[in-house]
């Protein structure tokens, strides 16, 4: 397997271990484009990169980025909108300018049209850099979820009762949760040229340990294909990693 596996002992290690590859890579190219995540996960590397930046350490002027995916329906003020997320997680606390950075619009009029344009607005930037990605439970990346086929562009995605009843713990009731979202297809990801896949906690164990076992490409396991990637670092805390040890 290809995939480069760091075990770090705690979420705050893993994302130290996360910010420190970031933050070498933003230094030695200043106009890097990076692909960004969204979920829990992410949030403490996105801290350790504030620090750096508050610290005089990172310099995110020149930095471009893409993010994953958004709810389809929400406003970017809506608190459980991704565009929020970004917002408050990073962007408000470093000197990006805002139209450097990119989150799928789940608001846009012609949604396919718009999926299509952001695919394009990435190769126009150059392609991204590092991707950084989540994992869900049940093995999606971005919001492709488990299935018979998985799209391969940027593409209108519908959440499965799995992610819906995850992702409920930020909302106030199941209903409120968006059925539908926009999403990075797989083909769009894996042009990336590395990724950092990022798990923590025990309830990734037994998707990490699936993931980590398997010696097939299956898109019911859609994390499977970013085996086919040749620079792929798996960044995990030890629960997330579990018995794999
Ligand atoms: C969400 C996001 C993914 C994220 C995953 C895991 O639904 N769409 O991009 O990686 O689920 O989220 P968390 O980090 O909160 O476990």
């Amino acid at each position: 397997m290809n995939m480069k596996i760091v075990v770090e002992k705690d979420y705050q290690a893993m994302s130290k271990t996360a910010a420190a590859i970031l933050a070498d890579a933003i230094r030695a190219n200043p106009k890097i484009v990076l692909g960004l995540a969204t979920g829990s996960t992410p949030v403490g590397l996105y801290g350790e990169l504030k620090k750096q930046y508050r610290q005089g350490q990172l310099d995110f002027s020149n930095v471009r980025t893409f993010n994953l995916d958004e709810y389809i329906g929400l406003p970017k003020e809506d608190p459980n909108s991704y565009g929020y997320f970004m917002n408050e997680e990073l962007f408000k606390d470093i000197n990006i300018p805002l139209e450097n950075t990119h989150i799928p619009d789940g608001q846009a009029e012609d949604l396919e049209e718009y999926c299509r344009a952001y695919d394009k607005s990435i190769s126009q930037e150059g392609g991204i850099d590092i991707q950084i990605l989540g994992i869900g439970e049940n093995g999606h990346i971005a919001f492709n979820e488990p299935d018979e086929s998985l799209a391969l562009e940027t593409n209108i995605v519908e959440l499965t009762e799995d992610t819906i009843k995850a992702n409920s713990r930020f909302f106030n009731s199941m209903d409120q949760v968006p059925k539908t979202a926009i999403s990075m297809g797989i083909g769009t990801i894996l042009k990336a040229r590395k990724i950092i896949l990022l798990a923590s906690g025990e309830k990734k164990a037994p998707i990490i340990g699936q993931l980590l076992k398997t010696r097939r490409i299956n898109t019911m396991l859609p994390a499977s294909f970013l085996l086919l990637h040749p620079d792929v670092t798996l960044v995990v805390d030890q629960a997330a990693y579990g018995e794999m040890n």
